[in-house]
């Protein structure tokens, strides 16, 4: 599976544990920022979002300082259905219910390794379909 993973400066140094953590696993394309120096996150939405998108990423993570202003950035892209998780319930659910194929979390809020816990169970849960499969299109009958 294929990672596209990004951050602003809030988020920059937990994406770089996340980053080597999940590159255990899965291959990741790190999409910045590249140091803790101010940005507009969503720049750094645009571009973990247009990885998925297009296919070029199977899922994406956006790290900013309380995920929130990731999760709306991320939203507004064709396709993209980004979930603000704060912790393993939420990351399974915003899966099994929503099919989310953007994870979004806070470093303001959580500490790397909880994140990294937060990701794996997130990568690992997959969706359910069936009820929620019909709901999910209807989400993505509103881009029209
Ligand atoms: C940056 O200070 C902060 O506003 C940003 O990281 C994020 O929390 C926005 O939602």
């Amino acid at each position: 599976m294929k990672i596209s993973i990004g951050s602003d400066h809030a988020g920059f140094k937990a994406k770089k544990v996340l980053v080597k953590k999940l590159n255990e696993v899965y291959e990741i394309i790190d999409c910045g920022t590249m140091s803790e120096d101010p940005v507009d996150y969503p720049d750094y939405a645009s571009r973990v979002t247009e990885a998925v998108a297009s296919g070029n990423a199977d899922k994406g993570i956006l790290i900013c300082g309380t995920g929130i202003g990731m999760c709306m950035a991320a939203n507004k892209e064709r396709g993209i259905r980004a979930a603000l998780c704060y912790d393993m319930e939420t990351a399974k659910l915003s899966r099994l219910h929503n099919d989310a194929n953007v994870l979004c979390m806070g470093a303001r809020i959580l500490d790397a390794g909880r994140m990294v816990r937060i990701a794996k169970v997130w990568m690992e849960t997959d969706f359910e379909g069936k009820r929620h499969k019909t709901r999910v299109d209807k989400i993505m009958n509103m881009e029209r």
